[in-house]
């Protein structure tokens, strides 16, 4: 067996998708990890990669990137608000599965703070495998990338947003525990049927049919009988081999992607067995002890908008800002007039004058598949790879097998010399077309 399938097989172990963990999709992140740590061969990089858990971590951050930001699909957040504003049960529990930096379980805090609920009474698990994510939502310091979206103003207070930083109130953060571990491992000693909201998103898209069935059958377990899955935008209860028991709770909200159970009576509660004395295991517990009460932090910056903000994204990110877009109604039909003369502009080769009026339709809100495929085109065509970039991602969100956006997205990867991405998108559009 050569080292890159040896390699292969390590990332496959840890439920992640055979196409992603091939010899060809890994042969230059895994040369990108021996230039770092200066190892000359394979053979040895694989006897590395197998003894190191942290070596092992660093090279699994390459495929499942801990990419996130606050109120990431806002929508589902106003689910999650309402959520608990009609919840009784004390305390609130949730889980954030996949929380890389944090931003995902602190914004599930602060939206229970916005619902009135008192900070002892918010109980948030998280979990990451990847030690660099979590350090850095210990430290509160998110980064500027993690403010790119829309955050709620009910949400406002309990964020800072500054030029080149995002960080939560104290108060927030101390709602948050956040542990280190992979799922479906680090689900198992969890009570089943005690947490209310369990948050799984753009985890999925990275692992294998089996990894995704085995994490889905915890996550099912985990949650209370009236809970609410929340997922990703390219997920979908169906994808963790539970489309029978969710149906949509996203309450007339797009994009929320949220699910509760289809029925509430026929599901089991909890078992009476407990693992150890964990907080998880046991509701009745008492309260957590709680720093300092909670400081309100005022926003001071605007957010960055959404298309300044892809630029700056990870490489290896496959999912993108279409997310909370995608579900979004759009204000400008493909087929309206605007539309209608920006595409004529575009085949009529005045590659400028489509650019400047499919801008101005993006600008009202518009994120349609055939807006975005038009801008992808257009700025590729005048040369702006970063523009062209953020549009195509958009694509591929909304369409996954687009192959003609998924070639484009590969040319561009390559040319910024982003080999490993190019060949992702490359297996992804052979996917496409096979
Ligand atoms: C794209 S981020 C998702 C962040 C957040 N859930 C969101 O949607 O904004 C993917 C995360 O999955 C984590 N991950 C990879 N394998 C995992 C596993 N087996 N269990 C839990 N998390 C995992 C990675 O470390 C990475 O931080």
């Amino acid at each position: 067996m050569s080292a890159l399938e040896r390699i292969g097989d390590l990332l496959r172990a840890a439920h992640l998708d055979s196409a992603l963990t091939s010899p060809e999709a890994i042969r230059s992140i895994v040369s990108e990890r021996r230039r770092a740590t200066g190892i000359s061969s394979d053979d040895a990089y694989a006897d590395l990669a197998a003894r190191s858990s942290a070596e092992f971590g660093k090279l699994r951050e390459q495929i499942a990137v801990p990419e996130t930001w606050l109120f990431r699909y806002p929508s589902s957040f106003e689910v999650l608000r309402a959520q608990f504003m009609r919840q009784s049960r004390r305390p609130i529990r949730a889980l954030s599965v996949a929380c890389a930096t944090g931003a995902e379980p602190f914004s599930i805090a602060a939206t229970a703070m916005a619902a009135g609920i008192h900070p002892d009474d918010i109980q948030i698990l998280a979990i990451d495998p990847n030690p660099d994510a979590l350090q850095r939502a210990h430290s509160g310091d998110l980064g500027r990338m993690a403010a790119r979206g829309e955050i709620p103003d009910w949400a406002q207070q309990y964020v800072e947003v500054l030029p080149n930083n995002a960080r939560v109130a104290p108060a927030v953060r101390a709602c948050v525990e956040l542990r280190e571990g992979s799922a479906p491992a680090a689900l198992l000693d969890l009570e089943r049927g005690s947490f209310d909201a369990v948050f799984c998103r753009n985890l999925a898209i990275y692992l294998s049919d089996a990894g995704r069935k085995v994490i889905g059958e915890r996550l099912e377990a985990l949650l209370h009988p009236e809970g609410i899955l929340y997922l990703g935008h390219a997920e979908r209860p169906a994808l963790f081999g539970l489309d029978d028991q969710f149906q949509s709770a996203s309450s007339g909200q797009p994009g929320a992607f949220a699910f509760a159970r289809r029925t509430t009576a026929a599901t089991e509660t909890t078992s009476n067995t407990k693992s150890n004395s964990d907080r998880w295991n046991d509701r009745s517990n008492a309260p957590l002890q709680r720093p300092n009460p909670a400081r309100p932090l005022g926003t001071t910056v605007p957010s960055p908008t959404a298309a300044t903000s892809t630029t700056n994204r990870t490489s290896g990110e496959l999912a993108t800002t279409a997310a909370e877009q995608a579900a979004t109604p759009s204000p400008e039909s493909p087929h309206s007039k605007l539309f209608l003369s920006a595409r004529a502009a575009a085949d009529g080769g005045d590659l400028r004058r489509a650019a400047e009026i499919a801008d101005r339709i993006h600008s009202t809100g518009d994120r349609s598949l055939a807006l975005m495929e038009l801008l992808g085109a257009v700025h590729l065509g005048l040369g702006d790879s970063t523009r062209a970039e953020s549009a195509l991602r958009q694509v591929v969100y909304m369409d996954p097998q687009n192959v003609e956006a998924l070639l484009h997205l590969a040319i561009l990867a390559e040319r910024r010399g982003d080999e490993a991405l190019a060949q992702r998108y490359r297996l992804r559009a052979a996917k496409g077309t096979s």
